[in-house]
């Protein structure tokens, strides 16, 4: 039998060996005192392990390690014993969320909050080139664009100019989803690559269906949280955070989100229009940390560029454009569904944004050679 599968088992305790006790002592000196109490408790007669108490929230877990594995005292696996920055960062990302929340199988997700993936660290906002938020903004007929943004958002549009069209069938999707999701009583969201404000953004729409809704909005660029910050002047219910889609555990832990988000409730999260500026894995974890993390009765509202139905030379295209921004990745159709899973779809599925619930039917200037994919979907179980 491959020992590596089998659980601790909490009948005969027995003594502590020396990699089991550096194993532990290996992930206590990886978290960081400044958040955690952390006590090494070992004895005759008990088994080794390591009590972690978060600073910030009071929470706090007893981790084992046995076989090669970091464990939970009710046994589910953290992270490879290797692998204790893995382990410290799932250990940080549970203690900073509601109890029920924990136990969630995130696989591979420990290893990737963490690891930086490369992040890719010649590109990102304050690159200088295009902007991803402004170039967005252009295409939809905005003010808040450049030179720079123009002229690679035409180099985009002389070839398909539809574009134009499908970023605004996008956010016409994200209109409808919020106004679905608030219509089926949750009053929290969280938008994360919110863009610069468009009318009518997410707070609006909620608002509209429960004046007591709140909404954090969430980017990692500078330009896009200086705008986003002005609407916090339209009254409580509106925060701003800055986060990395591509780290999620600090965008969850953040202190402003949970003074607002409470997530022992339902919430909503939008990922919209933004997974396809991470890599895929980045994407994998992002929508795995976000889903892991929601209450049941929770909604995922997510929209992505697919490589299924869209022109390689478009997609050539659009890397050009933000060659010096952000990567493009270009996960099939099946990629982007596969992101739901373990989720309740809310009819019709995932489609085309502009076939999800249109108000009316959506007419082609000319017919798209690219396709933004997008769906809505519940986390089971029920807490409202
Ligand atoms: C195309 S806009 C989408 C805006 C809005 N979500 C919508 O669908 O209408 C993409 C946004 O994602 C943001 N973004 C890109 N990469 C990001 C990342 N790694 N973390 C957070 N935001 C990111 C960009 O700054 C931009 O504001």
């Amino acid at each position: 039998m491959d020992d590596s599968h089998t659980q601790p088992t909490h009948a005969s305790p027995p003594a502590a060996s020396g990699s089991t006790l550096r194993a532990l002592e290996n992930l206590a000196a990886t978290l960081d005192p400044r958040d955690f109490v952390i006590t090494l408790v070992t004895g005759e007669g008990r088994r080794a392990c390591l009590t972690v108490t978060s600073r910030h929230t009071a929470k706090g877990e007893d981790v084992y390690a046995a076989h090669g594995w970091y464990w939970w005292s009710w046994a589910e696996r953290i992270a490879l014993t290797d692998d204790a920055h893995g382990a410290a960062a799932k250990i940080a990302l549970a203690l900073s969320g509601p109890d029920q929340m924990v136990t969630a199988a995130l696989p591979s997700t420990s290893a990737a909050l963490t690891a930086d993936h490369g992040q890719t660290p010649h590109l990102g906002p304050e690159s200088g080139g295009p902007n991803i938020a402004r170039i967005y903004d252009y295409w939809l007929d905005g003010k808040d664009h450049f030179a720079a943004d123009r002229d690679a958002a035409d180099d985009v549009l002389a070839e398909f100019p539809e574009v134009t069209q499908v970023a605004r069938a996008n956010r016409a999707f994200v209109a409808r989803a919020v106004r679905h999701v608030a219509a089926q009583g949750v009053t929290q969201f969280i938008d994360v690559g919110v863009g610069l404000p468009t009318s009518p953004n997410v707070h609006e729409i909620a608002r509209h269906a429960n004046p007591a809704a709140c909404t954090a909005y969430v980017d990692n660029d500078p330009v896009v949280l200086a705008h986003a910050r002005a609407l916090l002047a339209d009254g409580p219910g509106v925060a701003v955070v800055a986060g990395d889609l591509r780290r999620p555990a600090p965008i969850l832990a953040d202190a402003t989100l949970r003074a607002l988000i409470d997530f022992r409730r339902p919430i909503c999260v939008l990922l919209a229009s933004v997974l396809h500026f991470l890599d895929l894995a980045e994407a994998s974890t992002a929508v795995a940390a976000f889903t892991a993390f929601m209450a049941p009765g929770s909604y995922l509202v997510l929209s992505c560029g697919t490589s299924t139905g869209t022109d390689p030379a478009l997609i050539k295209r659009l890397r050009a454009a933000y060659a010096s921004t952000a990567p493009i990745s270009d996960p099939t159709a099946h990629q982007v569904a596969d992101w739901f899973t373990g989720l309740d779809l809310e009819p019709p599925g995932v489609m085309a944004v502009w076939d999800w619930r249109p108000d009316e039917p959506w007419c082609w200037l000319t017919p798209p050679a690219a396709r933004i994919i997008g769906g809505v979907a519940r986390k089971p179980g029920s807490r409202m």
